[in-house]
């Protein structure tokens, strides 16, 4: 079924029904066939896109950059310290002037309230490259890598590991809770998600037939899944909070025993990228016990995090040309 998403915002996945939400992985897919054949719709042709960033990105900014390209849209990378945005200028007063000359600004970065803010006043689609609270459209690529897979969402039994209160963990409790999904964020319990959000997604799965468990032991939460998913254990903006994570979370890494223990041959494994999952980075040299997921696993059969970060590029650019496009 097809939805007129145009003018919308896209914020986060509570502002969009199942539907909406399936219209836009589905149009990923066209999208993504199209660019695999050769086929350029160039539906964003003359537009011109901004991508605030106040948080470093690989991904996000890659694939709004190719997605904008592909479309025929011209991006303008706006970085922290290249604009005047909570500095000398409102974040109000940013979005007015912004919303003047660009057609759709994305914004990556801490406060959710700021992109709120932007998408209040800017008078064009603004879309949350990620704040401290949601990545919603890191939620479309993961659903899509999951479609690609198993050839639906619904019924699918999915865990999410490891720090179950930051961005990705509310995102995909959300978007799980939409899709119908049997969802568990498996973490310790200090490290459990807001109370308000785990009733708001309990509420949502009432109507989808979704099912939301939290819970502190792994065993339990893994068994059955179709779907291990997790993230770093201390997100941006948390650097001084990492020793502590390390030792709170290193029962719940990722290794190929806790595969096992899903009981699920086909089972996949998922990360939002990027990853610590072995001794090669900066970070994992300070920290040698810094990683989230074992190299075993993230190397294995199980693991599409590559198709993954690719369909973040697809997924984008059906948001885009979905709430923009000619
Ligand atoms: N997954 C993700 O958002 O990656 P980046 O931080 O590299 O954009
Ligand atoms: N939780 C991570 C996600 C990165 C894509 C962070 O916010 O740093």
């Amino acid at each position: 079924m097809a939805f007129n998403l145009k003018g919308r915002h896209l914020l986060a996945l509570k502002d969009f029904t199942p539907e909406e939400i399936n219209f836009m992985i589905e149009l990923a897919e066209t999208l993504k066939k199209n660019k695999y054949a050769g086929v350029r719709t160039k539906s964003l042709e003359g537009k011109n896109i901004a991508l605030i960033f106040e948080k470093p990105s690989t991904r996000t900014r890659a694939a709004f950059t190719v997605a904008c390209v592909d479309e025929g849209a011209h991006p303008e990378y706006l970085g922290k310290n290249d604009i005047q945005l909570g500095k000398k200028e409102t974040v109000k007063d940013t979005a007015r002037v912004l919303g003047r000359m660009f057609d759709g600004i994305e914004f990556r970065g801490f406060k959710h309230e700021t992109v709120e803010e932007l998408a209040k006043w800017a008078g064009v689609p603004v879309w949350n490259g990620l704040t401290d609270q949601y990545h919603p459209t890191q939620i479309l690529a993961d659903f899509l890598t999951v479609k690609e897979s198993f050839g639906r969402l619904k019924g699918i039994v999915f865990a999410y590991i490891g720090d179950g209160r930051n961005n990705m963990a509310n995102s995909l409790m959300i978007g799980a809770a939409k899709m119908g999904m049997d969802f568990r964020i498996v973490a310790p319990r200090s490290l459990f998600p807001e109370n308000s959000l785990v009733e708001y997604a309990q509420g949502i799965a009432k109507e989808t037939g979704a099912s939301i468990t939290l819970t502190d032991d792994v065993a339990k939460g893994v068994k059955d899944c179709d779907v291990l998913y997790t993230d770093v254990w201390a997100s941006m903006g948390e650097e001084d909070k990492i020793q502590e994570r390390i030792n709170m979370l290193k029962p719940y890494r990722i290794t190929m025993d806790m595969v096992r223990k899903t009981g699920k041959e086909e089972m996949i494994f998922l990360h939002c990228l990027p990853s610590f999952h072995n001794e090669d980075t900066e970070l994992s040299k300070t920290y040698p016990d810094i990683q989230e997921v074992t190299d075993e696993v993230f190397e294995s059969k199980h693991s599409k995090v590559f198709d993954q970060a690719e369909n973040r590029m697809h997924t984008i650019k059906a948001v885009m040309t979905a709430t923009l496009g000619a």
